[in-house]
């Protein structure tokens, strides 16, 4: 099996237990993360009213969730958002928690959107998981206004760790696929996480794939110990 479609199985054969896994092992704290690009998002936005969000690899729907509760917040009004994904069995669990929402099953390089439709693209944990990578940013300028907000959540390589970041680096590698694989019964699935990261792109290889690809990065945050990054960029 191709790369790509491994990797697609692999969220297929975890979905079931993937919304509890994800809690456990980030303790709640991601909740925390999202919320933070969604305000963010939302503060470089240039209108308030009637936006269109596309959550790419949407997984069980936990993004589309915190986009509407910070909307509501925000007094912001969202005229559509559409959450696209390949697993099946992710897009099953995010429909049964979010029925009013569009799903639809495709890859991030190839989205049956029309072009600068969307004022916000966001993608949380899933720019690693996608093999075409450049390709996707493509696809993302194409389907963003020009001015609109990309957000990407991701765990990224960190190359010149600090003892502190080491140990987090620690709990990432060698806890977190141990809990994860007990979790979920699939180890294997839990230790693609930390490989994935090492096989990543650092914070900085990463902004300058974004302005490759016709965005302005606007805010680059690192959390907890560089776990975690959020960038915000905008469509050029
Ligand atoms: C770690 S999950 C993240 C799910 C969700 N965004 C979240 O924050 O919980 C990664 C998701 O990426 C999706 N994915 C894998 N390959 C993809 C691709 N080529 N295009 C779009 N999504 C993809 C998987 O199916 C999976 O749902």
């Amino acid at each position: 099996m191709e790369k790509q479609q491994e990797i697609i199985s692999m969220f297929d054969n975890i979905a079931d237990s993937y919304d509890i896994t994800n809690r456990i092992l980030s303790c709640g704290i991601d909740v925390i993360w999202r919320n933070k690009a969604c305000s963010l998002a939302f503060q470089n936005m240039q209108t308030k009213d009637n936006i269109n969000i596309i959550d790419v690899a949407c997984g069980t729907g936990d993004m589309i969730i915190k986009w509407q509760e910070n909307a509501n917040k925000n007094n912001i009004n969202i005229n559509n958002i559409k959450g696209i994904d390949p697993s099946e069995k992710m897009l099953q669990i995010a429909q049964k928690k979010l029925s009013n929402v569009e799903f639809i099953k495709n890859e991030a390089t190839n989205i049956p959107l029309e072009s600068e439709s969307a004022d916000i693209i966001s993608i949380s944990y899933g720019i690693r998981n996608i093999v075409a990578r450049q390709e996707a940013l493509i696809e993302f300028a194409r389907i963003l206004k020009k001015g609109g907000i990309l957000v990407i959540l991701e765990f990224t390589k960190n190359q010149n760790p600090s003892l502190l970041e080491k140990c987090a680096m620690f709990y990432t590698k060698k806890i977190l696929p141990i809990v994860g694989g007990l979790v979920s019964q699939n180890y294997k699935a839990y230790k693609y996480l930390p490989d994935s990261i090492e096989e990543f792109l650092s914070t900085q290889k990463l902004n300058e794939e974004l302005k490759e690809s016709g965005f302005t990065p606007l805010y680059t945050k690192a959390f907890l110990a560089n776990i975690c990054t959020l960038f915000v960029a905008k469509r050029d």
